[in-house]
């Protein structure tokens, strides 16, 4: 079969290498793609976020099977399209990434069907939202409603910084329209992680955990990224956690939203916060995580087609969703500068050695085919990915792999996985 993967990240060089370990495809294309999809897959030049010409290329070219990556062309309704035009596509249609698209959605569905979350108010008007935090508890955290890269999220330590916030997302719009509406929620503590999960409108299969390193620095210092490395699984994430979402968090999610009148299928990653009372869910995700998907999908035993297929067709109960007992770290190398400014352009070394090097990945996030060869072209260049029999030795397998690639300005964190040190 033909399969078509929408985006170009680290997260889709990982499906596309899942789902080019099935036996049943024989071709994959990837829009728009990147230089290290490109060897695995013929990389077209439509944006995801172009559905007529997607959907006029699925159709030319005959694709058995689409599958989008982006939360993006989700919220926006590519799914719909596809599936007005009569094909085959895996993600969550509109109304069901809403529960991604819209925090406010998802805030106020957790507390109709008691999912366990912070406490919040939502607000469209920014003079009511200052009213109600001149007595709100510090800190506070400030959410612009819709998608904002990862970025519209403020924690705020006192009323000062919490009318900035107000000020930055509802009036300067620094989030565009994502900060029409806003989310004041209750500060939480607690470690953070990951559970990506599979989803045919009824059934839910859960996938191993994972944690994201969001900040720039070392010792989770610095600017929010869009996640600087990975390990899988987590070692926090322990059969009590497991046992709890399983009953209060993961099927009331699917279940709610089939009540809405709103069925997802597809991914769903329930962002956690492990708090002293229990789990909570700080936010859901449509898709699979980036860079999450780098080191749970080399993980997963299952033929990925197999699984996508099953959750289209709503026959997910009869899959038996299986994780090999290692561990992978993933380490993102950047480019110096990144999130805020950054150069491009510079040619990449050694990605040939990880060329049938088992159980090591080099999967690329931002980088470009040139005539000199493979060049950085973005501020996440390459998810650098090892396994190891446990966390530790995953870690240094990637920490190791890391010295096989060179390209100027090249930055990582050292300490990706350091928390695995105190499980
Ligand atoms: P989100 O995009 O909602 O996951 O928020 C981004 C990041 O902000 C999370 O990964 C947390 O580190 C932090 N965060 C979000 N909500 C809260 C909260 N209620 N309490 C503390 N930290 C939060
Ligand atoms: N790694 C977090 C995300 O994909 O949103």
């Amino acid at each position: 079969m033909k399969v078509l993967i929408v985006g170009s990240g680290g997260r889709e060089h990982a499906i596309a290498a899942g789902v080019a370990k099935s036996p049943k495809v024989d071709k994959i294309y990837c829009a728009p793609g990147n230089a290290g999809i490109g060897q695995i897959a013929e990389c077209v030049p439509i944006g995801a976020m172009e559905f007529d010409k997607i959907v006029d290329f699925a159709k030319e070219q005959a694709v058995d099977l689409t599958i989008v990556g982006m939360d993006d062309p989700l919220v926006g309704g590519l799914v719909d399209e596809m599936e007005a035009a009569g094909l085959k596509v895996f993600g969550p249609r509109k109304n069901a990434a809403i529960l991604e698209g819209s925090k406010a959605f998802s805030k106020d569905l957790m507390k109709k069907y008691n999912i366990p979350t912070a406490a919040y108010e939502n607000f469209d008007d920014p003079a009511k939202a200052l009213e109600y935090l001149e007595n709100a508890k510090m800190p506070v955290v400030l959410k612009a409603d819709g998608l904002a890269l990862g970025k519209g999220v403020l924690i705020c330590q006192d009323l000062e910084e919490a009318k900035e916030g107000v000020k930055t997302i509802m009036e300067d719009k620094k989030f565009g329209e994502a900060g029409n509406r806003m989310v004041v929620e209750e500060f939480m503590t607690g470690r953070e992680v990951s559970v990506l999960s599979f989803v045919d409108g009824k059934t839910i299969k859960i996938m191993s955990s994972a944690q994201d390193h969001k900040r720039a620095l070392d010792g989770d210092r610095g600017l929010n990224t869009g996640g600087m490395g990975t390990f899988s699984p987590s070692p926090f994430y322990t059969k009590e956690v497991d046992e709890f979402c399983r009953k209060h968090i993961y099927q009331a999610t699917v279940d709610a939203m089939a009540a809405e009148g709103r069925p997802f299928k597809g991914v769903i990653f329930f962002g956690l916060m492990l708090t002293e009372n229990g789990p909570r869910v700080l936010e859901y995700n449509a898709r699979f995580g980036d860079p999450e998907a780098q080191v749970v999908l080399p993980r997963m035993k299952n033929d990925m087609i197999e699984v996508v297929e099953a959750c289209i067709d709503g026959t997910l109960d009869r899959i038996d969703l299986q994780f090999e007992d290692n561990a992978a770290v993933c380490v993102v190398l950047a480019s110096e500068g990144y999130p805020v400014s950054y150069e491009k352009g510079f040619p990449i070394r050694g990605l040939e050695k990880f060329d049938d090097v088992e159980g090591y990945y080099c999967f690329h996030a931002g980088t470009k085919q040139t005539e000199q060869g493979i060049v950085t072209s973005g501020g996440r260049v390459l998810g650098v990915t090892a396994k190891g029999a446990d966390l530790k030795e995953a870690r240094a397998n990637a920490y190791r792999a890391t010295e096989w690639i060179d390209f100027d300005n090249k930055y990582m964190r050292s300490d990706i996985g350091k928390a695995i040190d105190e499980a």
